[in-house]
């Protein structure tokens, strides 16, 4: 297929209508910034370059893409102000000079398109010289009207707020998605106007420009019409978030994780698991923990952070865990807080244990061997060690910096070797 020379992402705007003091395309989707997706999207396309435009929250955006692994290929260019779509683009201009290759524009607000309708962009692009997406959505969510010719061609880009009423009762909408010709884009560019009800620099009046240069630009008419959420308001990112959510969970199911109930199952962007493994309802799954094969986890579970499941091991009832390790084989079935803590193998973790691993000021951590049984109960004020095969009685409360040696039986509050309390007990 037709690759692109450079993408351009537009990612500077305010994003008033969010409320909230956030960039928006930092706002999060399943555990991952929105601009994390649009990055996936631009990647898809093999380009020389990416030119991220930043301006509101500029540092803030770009520290977060550097954090997350995503600014690899990455230029970052400055909007100072933000005078409109068509401005972000003429700011890249000594960028878009550097590379060859058709010119791919994305608005950084629109996470769900798929590597597809992106490619079937860059193919009308190669035969028409210019293409952009749009779809015919039930609502037009405030979106740009696409005005056609009696015979079809597209004419131009009408924005909302200066649409008439006939152009507002127009169903086709742009999509904000647009591949063009380096050259024709170059020489388009800077005549731009801010003529319009906004006074800003519309990347949409590209459209009728190039078409008075004689290129005709061909419309990509999205199937589904889903794909082309683009973010504004808070209500808009819980829809597209549920959308992103189903494509994980489809992924998933495609390779054999036995999720019950999807419906009432939330697994972040980047989580590892394994086939044969069972996901039970009403579980929620953070960003990065990795789950082995048959394992079971659920219903009602919630792994956060740096949670590690090996091979069949089993995480139930109203159990969280955070930064676990939990061994092969081990259980942890009810009620019980895992954090900051490294089980062995088929360990028992009984009913209501709780690992205590923050002391008001610093977390701790805890480590429980392999074949250990942990009485339901118990309370491990970390940092401890509880030995292979040891056990705690039901109760028992296990003081900081506790080390239980390989099989021994601790009970108790404070938790003392069953042995020695015997003994305590015969001399009194
Ligand atoms: C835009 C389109 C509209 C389309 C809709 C699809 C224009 C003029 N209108 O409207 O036709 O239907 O998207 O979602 O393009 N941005 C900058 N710098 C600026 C202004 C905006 O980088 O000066 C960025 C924003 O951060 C955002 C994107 O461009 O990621 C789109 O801006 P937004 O204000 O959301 O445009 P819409 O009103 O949605
Ligand atoms: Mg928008």
């Amino acid at each position: 297929m037709p690759r692109a020379g450079t993408v351009v992402i537009l990612a500077a705007g305010q994003g008033t209508r969010m409320k909230s003091r956030a960039p928006k395309v930092l706002h999060a989707m399943c555990g991952r910034p929105m601009i994390g997706y649009v990055l996936d999207q631009a990647r898809a396309l093999e380009p020389e370059r990416i030119v991220l435009v930043v301006g509101q929250g500029a540092d803030e955006v770009e520290a977060a893409v550097r954090d997350a692994g995503d600014a690899e290929g990455v230029v970052f260019v400055r909007q100072e102000e933000q005078l409109g779509t068509g401005h972000a683009v003429q700011v890249c201009l000594p960028e878009l000079r550097e590379s060859a290759g058709p010119v791919v524009v994305l608005y950084g607000d629109m996470p769900l398109l798929t590597e597809e309708s992106l490619t079937a962009l860059c193919e009308a692009q190669a035969r028409a010289g210019a293409s952009l997406l749009t779809a015919t959505p039930e609502r037009p969510r405030g979106f740009g009207r696409i005005v056609r010719a009696e015979e079809g061609a597209v004419r131009a880009i009408v924005e909302e707020k200066d649409a008439s009423p006939e152009e507002l009762a127009l169903r086709e909408v742009n999509l904000g998605v647009y591949c063009f010709d380096k050259d024709a884009l170059l020489s388009a560019l800077p005549r731009l106007s801010n003529d319009n009800a906004q006074s800003e620099y519309y990347i949409t009046d590209l459209i009728a420009i190039l078409i008075e240069d004689g290129v005709q630009p061909e419309a990509v008419v999205l199937e589904d019409e889903r794909e082309a959420i683009g973010i504004n308001t808070l209500g808009h990112l819980a829809e597209a978030r549920a959308a992103i959510q189903e494509r994980i969970l489809e992924r998933h199911l495609a390779a054999g994780v036995h999720i019950e109930d999807p419906a009432t199952t939330y697994i972040d962007h980047g989580v590892a698991i394994g086939a044969g493994t069972k996901i039970l309802p009403c579980t929620v799954i953070r960003a990065g923990v990795e789950i082995g094969s048959g394992c079971e986890v659920g219903p009602f579970t919630h792994l956060r952070v740096g949670t590690v499941l090996d091979d069949g091991a089993e995480v139930g009832n109203f159990t969280e865990a955070k930064k676990a390790r939990v061994g092969s084989g081990t259980k942890a079935k009810h009620l019980t807080y895992l954090g900051d803590v490294t089980i062995g193998r088929k360990t028992n973790i009984g009913a209501g244990t709780i690992v205590a691993n923050y002391d008001g000021k610093l977390k701790h951590k805890t480590v429980i061997g392999d074949n250990a049984f942990v009485g339901s109960g118990t309370v491990l004020i970390a940092p401890v060690r509880v030995g292979d095969g040891a056990l705690t009685g039901g109760g028992a409360v296990v003081t900081r910096n506790s080390e239980i040696p390989a099989g021994e039986a601790w009970v108790g509050v404070p938790a003392k070797p069953l042995a020695r309390r015997k003994n305590a007990e015969d001399e009194k």
